[in-house]
């Protein structure tokens, strides 16, 4: 097992440990005691997850003396509204839940999200540690205290930045995971990589797509790796004023790709395509090195993810909303763009511009 350590240098009382590994479920309650004594509680989960992972967890902290109130949400995006907060706000004051209560947020990013945002607002903020499930929420919202729901007209329109007392991911829970969540979680991964980590990009590189088998014995340093860059941009900057935009590396097109799609596309997918462009635009932009922009584009493919904006979407249709997501300002739009492999930039592009390298990039 790996023990790394989310630090916030505004306020070390607040860091916390990160912990990677496989089978590490079992050692749950011991460290939930190390954390101090709390009045009751809550694991939250949804419907999938459940069977899966929550109940056996349940058991196994009630056979450690520390007994849960198990409460399953509906899974997926279209739970992660207030209206599911409300709810599960309800059923905690009904519970008796009060400020020393502990909330366990045990799934994916959604779980994470609606169980982070409760604790951030329960009584003007309860403790809560999380339990990532996908492969998504271990090497990415699980980390950093973000917390939010979406509104109806946008995604993570709500929310509040409340960081979590511990963060515990157990490589085992992944083996339930589809194939396609796997691959989709991989995207994540290679940002870590291109944006801060050219030693974590070359294990990537060397591995390929034996990766995707979740039995890889190398899957719990490359997940701990792409939890320490996370860790890492966190700490530099909480709240995301200015260094913690190169998470966005790739997800400035992706959102506007998926908003294209109709959300027709997944998440993964969608970055992936959105890191291809920005491979190109890197290219012709920051001076990224030929072989960098092959070696990047290669290492997506490999892991089975695409790097083009498939034939039926416009590039013209990403402007759109970019617009409306008022990521173009005075007609510039600001890219996380790679000067090198494992060094980000953030560089301006001026709209006429983008427009025309869309063009060219995308001519088929
Ligand atoms: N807070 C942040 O910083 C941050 C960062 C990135 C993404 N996010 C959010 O994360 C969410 C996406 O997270 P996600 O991809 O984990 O989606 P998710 O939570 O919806 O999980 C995807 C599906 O997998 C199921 N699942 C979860 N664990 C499983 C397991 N071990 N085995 C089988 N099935 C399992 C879930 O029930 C769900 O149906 C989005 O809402 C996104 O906005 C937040
Ligand atoms: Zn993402």
């Amino acid at each position: 097992m790996k023990r790394l350590r989310l630090e916030l240098k505004k306020d070390t009382d607040r860091s916390y440990d990160v912990l990677v590994g496989r089978d590490i479920l079992d050692s749950l309650h011991s460290e939930i005691q190390r954390l101090g004594n709390f009045s009751s509680y809550g694991l939250v989960t949804d419907e999938v997850v459940r069977p899966l992972v929550a109940e056996p967890l349940q058991n196994q902290l009630r056979s450690n003396s520390i007994d849960t109130t198990l409460i399953a949400l509906p899974p997926g995006e279209s739970a992660k509204t207030i209206g599911t907060v409300l709810d599960l706000c309800q059923q905690l004051l009904a519970q008796g839940f009060d400020r020393k209560s502990l909330l366990l947020a045990v799934g994916g990013g959604v779980v994470g999200d609606i169980t982070g945002f409760a604790a951030a607002i329960y009584m003007r903020g309860i403790p809560y540690i999380q339990v990532p499930t996908t492969l998504l929420a271990q090497v990415d919202s699980s980390l950093g205290g973000k917390t939010g729901v979406d509104l109806p007209s946008g995604k993570n329109l709500l929310g509040a930045f409340h960081q979590p007392r511990l963060v515990l991911s157990d490589l085992d829970v992944l083996t339930s995971l589809s194939s396609d969540a796997r691959r989709d979680g991989f995207a994540e991964v290679i940002k870590a990589a291109l944006i801060e980590d050219p030693e974590l990009f070359s294990i990537l590189e060397r591995e390929g797509a034996d990766l995707l088998d979740p039995g890889n014995p190398l899957l719990e340093t490359i997940i701990a790796k792409a939890c320490e860059v996370k860790c890492r941009v966190v700490n530099r900057d909480e709240h995301e004023s200015g260094l913690r935009r190169i998470l966005n590396f790739g997800h400035t097109l992706g959102h506007a790709l998926e908003a294209a799609a109709n959300y027709n596309i997944s998440h993964g997918q969608a970055v992936a395509i959105g890191m291809g462009l920005a491979v190109r635009l890197s290219r012709q932009w920051v001076g990224l090195s030929e072989d960098n922009a092959d070696r990047a584009l290669d290492l997506i493919q490999k892991l089975g993810l695409p790097t083009e904006i498939p034939e039926n979407i416009d590039p013209e249709a990403l402007l759109v909303p970019l617009e409306k997501d008022k990521k173009i300002q005075a007609g510039i739009c600001h890219f996380v763009l790679l000067a090198e492999i494992g060094r980000a930039v953030i560089h301006p592009i001026p709209v006429g511009d983008l427009q025309k390298s869309l063009q060219k990039i995308t001519r088929h």
